[in-house]
């Protein structure tokens, strides 16, 4: 048998497409704790998570995001139905670095019960944007706390293959 927590890493993928239904509670929850379990500089956890299930809202973020980026009748959370913000406080030195690692923390152990996930990038322009103070507010950030990256999590209705590694990304010097 091979080792559950490599299987995890090499198993998971960006997932584009969702079953409708919800995820459970207790899914949900073992996606947050593996969240908060992730390593930070200084142990500062300098991340919030702000869990969306409200279809019409993450509408509304979709709508303004690719209005900011001029764009028309893209999918940018792929009809997921769960949405994880995080939101990070911008003065932590490590902070961008830190979420980055507690976001993968939910993508594999989504991955390892079954859930798929794709981190969101392309939802960012919402929050930049006029409505961003409304958005931070609708999904209570922390005061001060900007948008890092979001997760849209459910189950998945499609797989994909694994990525294709990059040639030349590694030196060994001896
Ligand atoms: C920080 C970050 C932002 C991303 N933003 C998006 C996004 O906005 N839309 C999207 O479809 N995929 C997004 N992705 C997913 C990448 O495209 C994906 O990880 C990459 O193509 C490799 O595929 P894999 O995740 O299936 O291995 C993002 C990934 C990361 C790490």
């Amino acid at each position: 048998m091979g080792n559950p927590v490599l299987e995890a890493i090499s198993g998971r993928r960006s997932i584009r497409a969702y079953k409708p239904d919800q995820i459970k509670k207790e899914e949900l929850e073992i996606l947050l704790k593996a969240a908060q379990e992730a390593p930070s500089a200084a142990n500062l956890q300098p991340w919030h998570y702000s869990v969306l299930q409200n279809a019409e809202m993450i509408a509304e973020i979709q709508e303004e995001s690719l209005k900011q980026m001029n764009e028309k009748g893209k999918d940018i959370f792929f009809k997921a139905p769960t949405v994880i913000f995080i939101s990070c406080d911008p003065v932590s030195r490590w902070g961008r670095h830190d979420v980055g690692i507690t976001a993968e923390n939910i993508c594999l152990a989504a991955h390892a019960i079954g859930l798929g996930t794709v981190m969101l990038g392309r939802a960012e322009p919402a929050f930049n944007g006029p409505k961003g103070d409304h958005f931070a507010k609708l999904l209570k950030f922390p005061e001060g706390y900007k948008y890092a990256v979001a997760i849209s999590v459910g189950y998945p209705a499609g797989s994909k293959e694994a990525h294709p590694i990059a040639p030349g990304r590694i030196d060994y010097i001896e």
